[in-house]
């Protein structure tokens, strides 16, 4: 997708942070040496993005810069870099579809299918409700729970079309299945369940114990 169809044709014409992402903006930049501040610009963005539903708006990239004194254009080198960015409005539910070669090889082109099916939209597209956004990823790390797909924030684990499908009733009823595996796995366990390790218990903490 170019830069030029990323970015939104409507935009609006002030961005300001609010008091307390102010704060927490001097809390960022302070843990950088002084003359580095420009290492904040990530976290900015994050910031930025998480205070305007879900998109940075040109104002916010400029803010930015202003703040950190890097040009405008490095900022925005980086907010098109990285496609958890988003530049334009997206839907309530983000979604974003791991197809590199391990999701791939473990079905992604079904879980794809899916979601094309369901809303006809492709990468980048936002469906007719304007509830649900795709953009296809390269690899989310997490190839061992392959097909990935991730909601905003969470990771969807060992989709197929028909868990898919069930993930996506639950958004639309806004009651997110729980995250993580759909399959149930525990971790990045084997699919046939631990094969080490197999007396072990976890502690309530989540940390295996004897
Ligand atoms: S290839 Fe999909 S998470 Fe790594």
């Amino acid at each position: 997708m170019s830069i030029e169809a990323r970015i939104a044709d409507e935009q609006p014409e002030t961005f300001k942070f609010s008091a307390e992402n102010e704060k927490e903006i001097k809390r960022i930049v302070a843990k950088y040496p002084k003359g580095r501040q420009a290492s904040a610009v990530m976290p900015l963005l994050d910031l930025a993005q998480r205070q305007h539903d879900n998109w940075i708006p040109m104002k916010a990239i400029e803010l930015i810069a202003r703040k950190l004194d890097m040009a405008e254009i490095r900022v925005l080198e980086v907010a098109t870099f990285y496609t958890m960015f988003n530049l334009k409005p997206v839907g309530k539910y983000f979604l974003q579809a791991c197809t590199t070669t391990p999701c791939w090889l473990r079905g992604s082109d079904e879980m794809m299918r899916c979601i094309k099916d369901r809303y006809a939209i492709a990468s980048g597209e936002t469906s007719e409700c304007g509830r649900f956004s795709l953009l296809e990823v390269e690899c989310l790390g997490a190839c061992v729970n392959a097909p990935i797909l991730q909601v905003n924030d969470d990771f969807y684990e060992d989709l197929d079309y028909a868990s898919t499908a069930a993930l996506l009733d639950s958004l639309e009823a806004d009651a997110p299945l729980p995250v993580g595996s759909v399959m149930g796995r525990s971790g990045s366990e084997a699919t046939s369940g631990a094969t080490s390790l197999a007396t072990l218990k976890p502690k309530q903490s989540g940390v295996a114990n004897a």
